[in-house]
């Protein structure tokens, strides 16, 4: 049934029409494959399988250039020396994973190399060249240099050894240790391969709040198990490390990081590891966050414990991503300041083979943070960003909201740390400070579900989230076009009105959700739907009402030098427009201010007239939505046409529900009648 959602974004469909068809059959006329490794043969086959599929043909893999119009596939090394001469200066353009894809002439007849410093690059322009074809771009003259502008591409699953998944929506895990490591699901393969189609070159298997027993010999052989699938693909695998794992695993009675035996424990674990998995990428680690354990349950700090396991993995290359999510509830004065507190004064401590790995807001992936204060305020230090592509709080895989806007606002937000275009994105690719270790995380949203993501169009955010970790400085939109053409239609009928669809969808869940900077008042726990009044849980900053704070005067978080000053831990120029109410961007407001329910917004409305007014609008857009995805029936396969529609019939119902419970229980500190335009609660 979910063969086409199965697919993703490489359907592969025959081109229908009929002038571009015969264009691209005058351009293609044979494959030449020039290399033997595994990488190669996935590179050859991925060509033959796709071309021949969408231009009807029967184009065989060759090993010899023989006729015109070949596309040559190999890397520096393999390539003939006159095609090496010709694209010397081409090659001096791209790291060790980029590519090169050129029109040539060689030995007077026209050709298209495709090549890169190693077999990998060449997989990926492989990729990048069949784009080109699936998204229906010109391809006689061609001459692209590309490579990834960060080094670890990595998604980071939430996945259980039970196989169920930490705010996993798409069903269970697809990694089945029951019958790993002799039984290779095909499903690991296409996972490889989905991800190598858009540059992802890591994947942490296991869940941050870890199982100590992945680190046991009997779960090791499974992981290798699936290292050796992914490895052709060009992507390496990583895993949680439990901090007590020395002592729930190793026998032993502590895992103080300063405790010799404990350092010694870690380095055979490493040694370990690394004899089965040589390209092992190393450790993500959650420590003394949220109950996990870590350095501080020895009186130590971050940088001991971080230091201690990469002193580990070092001698092998690996690498340790310490994340920076941690608050506590003995300072919950704001939580949102507490990351930054802590971890700033550690700025240059860490060992080199240390990368801290920070979400992209300073609370918890929520549909709107202002850019993690952390980014640019560490400037001796590798800073990575995690983004989180499953919807924890976005709705799920039941609403369709299109995050690479969402990221695409974080990574071109100015930090100012070094005057002014020291944009977020420069300090995750390592320009802004001049880092080697560079790296962009996705909290999955993978599953077994047949269509991989429960929503169809959670698709595109895996799929954007890959091509804005190659590259930061890409524009959604355009992103969006491209999975749009792969994976549904190139029809521009199709593609006007969904892209619109896509890229509005994220401001519909702000609007519906958490409109003007609102934020966390989602309900307690799962996070599904609104809970702005629940206030009875133990901790203080997990209680919507903490969030909010709405009362009689107004509503928002006073993190202004008069409250919290959360806005003092951004360079002074961010600081200031935080700061002053005139000048807050009103996206932001509740997130920086207390307002009162009479402050006259930018458009004359008051704040509670205006809040109310945005939640209507949420629930409008998501109408909108309706009635595009009803107007584009005829470009969709039905299977999926339905379960877009079934779904944006709950969303729309869900925003309603928001809509509705929000302002009733807003209302009661505002006092105030709902302004014309919006919706009575039914
Ligand atoms: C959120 C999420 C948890 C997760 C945590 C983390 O709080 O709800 O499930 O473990 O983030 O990122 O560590």
């Amino acid at each position: 049934i979910a063969q086409k959602d199965y697919k993703l974004w490489m359907q592969y469909d025959k081109i229908s029409n009929a002038e571009i068809l015969s264009k691209y059959k005058a351009s293609v006329n044979g494959i030449v494959s020039l290399e033997n490794s595994a990488t190669a043969k996935i590179s050859s086959n991925e060509l033959e399988m796709a071309l021949n599929a969408m231009l009807d043909s029967k184009i065989e893999v060759k090993s010899k250039i023989e006729a015109e119009n070949s596309i040559i596939i190999g890397s520096e090394s393999v390539l003939d020396a006159e095609i090496r001469t010709q694209l010397q200066k081409d090659l001096t353009l791209i790291n060790e994973e980029g590519f090169i894809i050129k029109s040539i002439l060689f030995k007077n007849k026209k050709q298209i190399v495709i090549t890169g410093k190693k077999d990998i690059g060449v997989l990926y322009g492989v990729y990048s060249f069949l784009r080109l074809v699936q998204t229906h771009q010109p391809i006689e003259n061609l001459n692209i240099a590309d490579a990834p502008k960060t080094n670890i591409r990595i998604l980071n699953h939430w996945d259980n050894l039970d196989r169920t998944v930490e705010r996993g929506y798409a069903g269970f895990s697809l990694w089945n240790w029951q019958k790993l490591p002799d039984f290779i699901d095909h499903r690991y393969v296409d996972y490889a391969r989905a991800n190598a189609s858009i540059g992802i070159n890591g994947t942490v298997l296991t869940n941050v709040n870890a199982n100590a027993l992945i680190l046991t010999p009997q779960y090791l052989e499974k992981v290798e198990a699936l290292a050796n699938v992914f490895r052709p693909y060009g992507i390496k695998v990583y895993l949680t490390a439990r901090f007590s794992a020395p002592i729930e695993i190793g026998g032993l009675k502590t895992a103080d990081p300063k405790d010799v035996s404990v350092m010694n424990w870690w380095k055979e674990k490493a040694k370990e590891i690394y004899k089965r998995i040589p390209d092992f990428g190393g450790f993500l680690v959650k420590a003394n966050s949220e109950g996990q354990p870590g350095p501080q349950n020895y009186g130590r700090d971050h940088v001991d414990g971080a230091n201690m396991l990469a002193d580990a993995v070092a001698p092998f290359g690996g690498i340790v991503m310490w994340r920076a999510f941690v608050y506590s509830e003995h300072d919950a004065n704001d939580r949102a300041k507490q990351a930054y507190a802590e971890f700033v004064p550690y700025d240059g401590k860490f060992r080199e083979n240390v990368i801290v790995q920070v979400k992209n807001g300073a609370i918890d992936f929520q549909p709107r943070e202002p850019f993690h204060p952390m980014f640019g305020a560490m400037p001796k230090t590798p800073l990575m960003m995690e983004f989180q592509i499953t919807q924890e709080y976005l709705g799920f895989s039941t609403h369709l909201v299109y995050l690479p806007k969402l990221f695409q606002e974080v990574l071109e937000s100015d930090t100012y740390q070094k005057g002014k275009n020291s944009l977020v994105a420069k300090v995750v690719d390592g320009t802004l400070d001049n880092h080697k270790l560079t790296g962009i995380a996705g909290v999955s949203n993978i599953g077994n579900d047949l269509n991989w993501t429960g929503h169809p169009f959670a698709q595109a955010n895996w799929y954007g989230f890959g091509r804005l970790a190659w590259n930061p400085y890409l524009d959604s939109g355009v992103i969006a076009e491209e999975w749009m053409r792969a994976t549904f239609s190139n029809d521009e009928k199709f593609i006007n009105p969904v892209k619109e669809m896509m890229l509005k969808s994220r401001e519909a869940v702000v609007n519906y959700m958490t409109p003007l900077g609102l934020h966390h008042i989602m309900d307690t726990g799962h996070h599904y739907g609104p809970g702005p009044w629940v206030s009875n849980l133990s901790r203080p900053e997990w209680n919507p009402v903490y969030y909010h704070k709405a009362d009689k005067n107004g509503i928002g978080f006073d993190r202004s030098k008069k409250g919290t000053d959360a806005v003092g831990q951004y360079a002074p120029t961010v600081a200031n427009i935080f700061d002053n109410l005139k000048t807050c961007p009103e996206k932001d407001l509740l997130w920086f201010h207390h307002v009162p329910w009479n402050y006259k917004l930018q458009n004359g409305q008051t704040l509670w007239n205006g809040l109310a007014l945005k939640y209507q609008e949420g629930v409008d857009q998501v109408k909108e939505m309706q009635t595009t995805w009803k107007n584009v029936k005829q470009y969709v396969d039905p299977e999926r046409f339905d379960e877009v529609e079934m779904l944006l019939n709950i969303q729309y119902k869900e925003a309603k529900w928001w809509r509705d419970a929000c302002l009733l229980y807003f209302q009661q500190f505002s006092g105030k009648e709902l302004p014309d335009g919006v919706e009575k609660p039914t």
